[in-house]
């Protein structure tokens, strides 16, 4: 199988490495595509060797060298992407969220059911061990029917504040967090109650991050960003991409060719999402989600509990318990898991029995085992996997719009309905 990447940056590393490594057995990499030739030259040095490279405009030429297309791009531009590959009969391997608006959810639904190829959404929090046995326990039957989920998710002024600093922070790029990051969470309840949403009410605030909130709290006058800046090593929120190899060529290095800043500053003008979301969500099947997500908590984790006919499961997970005063810390590093404090806990309650800790079997690796799982259905083609862990197209639409449909319900304070496959009532 030839693969070609678009969108080299962070993410593009962890697929372009397993092609380099433990799955370079199942392709290879035939193309990349990116604006920044600063950041192809990082991916040609990774690879070791001369790989076809052009700019977005090529990407016609891409297609020529590839069966299949990996698009790790800004979110706002893996409609066009995918949409492209699938028209060209290629198989698509594509980072959440799937898309962004309610029309390029349309868009990418009809190519994937107009061409042949396959289309994976990378949803990896599936294949983390303590959401696996989630899954698993509700198929199973072990609370009954699902009445209720509680679901409530805390980002770190470490990792929160990252979509603050960067392209995310316009609602254009990004979505909001609504769609970029809860595409993740809405996905997780999508899948662990087998359901689709069906009305969707919401709000949301900007109280911590931007410079409103900064002038607010007496923060103002701070630098437009980090490069440079008086405190730099001592404020918390300042990223030095300087100190980071990878960090530095990946993005410092890159920057004089795209005016793309990695390190703008969290309190600065320019953010247009939100920091905090409340979330309703009613299911087909009559279940109900109450959902939250804060981003600028001092420890990062979440909470998700499943209320059902015959019991109650509760997930308790904390990635980080705390964030350290400096800002030494790569946000974009994995392996929180290894953080000081983390923990998991997973309790199965049952009527008129004793509370059950459900024993999670974490593998080796990233995410608990979670990412090779995920690489291995990615490049091997998913096994008989009684969990149904791989994610086609129309996962990506089912919570992606719910997270436009609560960005919509956000701005006109109504309820927004759905259709059963995801897509928005005509009224
Ligand atoms: N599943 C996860 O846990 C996870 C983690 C990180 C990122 N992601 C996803 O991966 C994607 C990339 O995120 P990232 O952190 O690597 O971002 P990044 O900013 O590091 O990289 C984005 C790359 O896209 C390129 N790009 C920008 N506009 C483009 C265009 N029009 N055409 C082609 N390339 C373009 C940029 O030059 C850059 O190299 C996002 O969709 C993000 O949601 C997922």
């Amino acid at each position: 199988m030839r693969y070609a990447f678009v969108g080299l940056g962070h993410r593009a590393q962890m697929y372009v490495d397993a092609l380099l490594g433990e799955w370079s057995d199942t392709g290879e990499i035939a193309a990349l595509c990116d604006p920044n030739r600063t950041r192809l030259r990082y991916y040609l040095d990774r690879i070791g060797r001369e790989v076809p490279c052009f700019a977005p405009e090529g990407f016609g030429a891409v297609l020529d060298l590839a069966d299949a297309v990996v698009v790790t791009t800004v979110d706002a531009a893996h409609a066009r992407y995918v949409v492209a590959a699938l028209d060209a009969g290629k198989d698509v391997v594509v980072e959440k969220p799937l898309c962004t608006t309610a029309e390029d959810c349309a868009a990418v639904a009809e190519a994937a059911e107009r061409g042949p190829g396959r289309l994976v959404v990378t949803f990896n929090y599936r294949y983390s061990p303590r959401n696996s046995a989630v899954r698993r326990l509700v198929a199973e039957g072990a609370i009954g029917e699902v009445t209720s989920v509680h679901f409530c998710w805390a980002l770190d002024t470490v990792h929160g504040a990252d979509y603050f600093r960067r392209w995310h922070r316009d609602r254009a790029n990004s979505g909001g967090l609504l769609v970029h990051k809860s595409t993740h969470h809405f996905d997780l309840v999508n899948w662990w109650i087998a359901d689709a949403a069906a009305s969707v009410y919401a709000q949301t605030s900007l109280r911590f991050y931007g410079a409103a909130n900064a002038r607010a709290r007496g923060l103002a006058d701070r630098p437009v960003r980090a490069r440079g800046a008086p405190g730099l090593g001592t404020d918390p929120f300042l990223l030095d991409l300087s100190a980071d190899p990878r960090l530095k060529r990946l993005y410092l290095d890159a920057e004089q060719e795209d005016g793309y800043l990695r390190d703008q500053d969290v309190f600065g003008e320019g953010v247009t999402i939100d920091d905090n979301m409340a979330v309703l969500v009613r299911y087909e099947r009559g279940a109900l989600l109450t959902y939250s997500l804060n981003a600028h908590a001092p420890a990062e984790g979440y909470r998700a509990v499943l209320n059902g006919t015959a019991g109650r499961l509760e997930l308790d997970v904390v990635e980080r318990a705390w964030t350290p005063p400096h800002a030494a810390i790569d946000p974009t590093a994995s392996g929180k898991e290894h953080a000081a404090g983390a923990s998991e806990r997973l309790v199965l309650h049952r009527h008129w029995r004793e509370p059950e800790e459900i024993v999670i079997g974490n593998g080796a690796g990233a995410h608990g085992g979670g990412d090779a799982l995920l690489l291995d259905d990615v490049f091997r083609g998913p096994s008989q996997d009684p969990l149904a862990r791989q994610a086609g197209y129309r996962a990506g639409v089912a919570s992606v719009m719910i997270g436009v449909s609560a960005g919509l319900s956000a701005a006109t304070g109504a309820p927004v309905a759905l259709t059963a496959d995801g897509t928005r009532r005509a009224n």
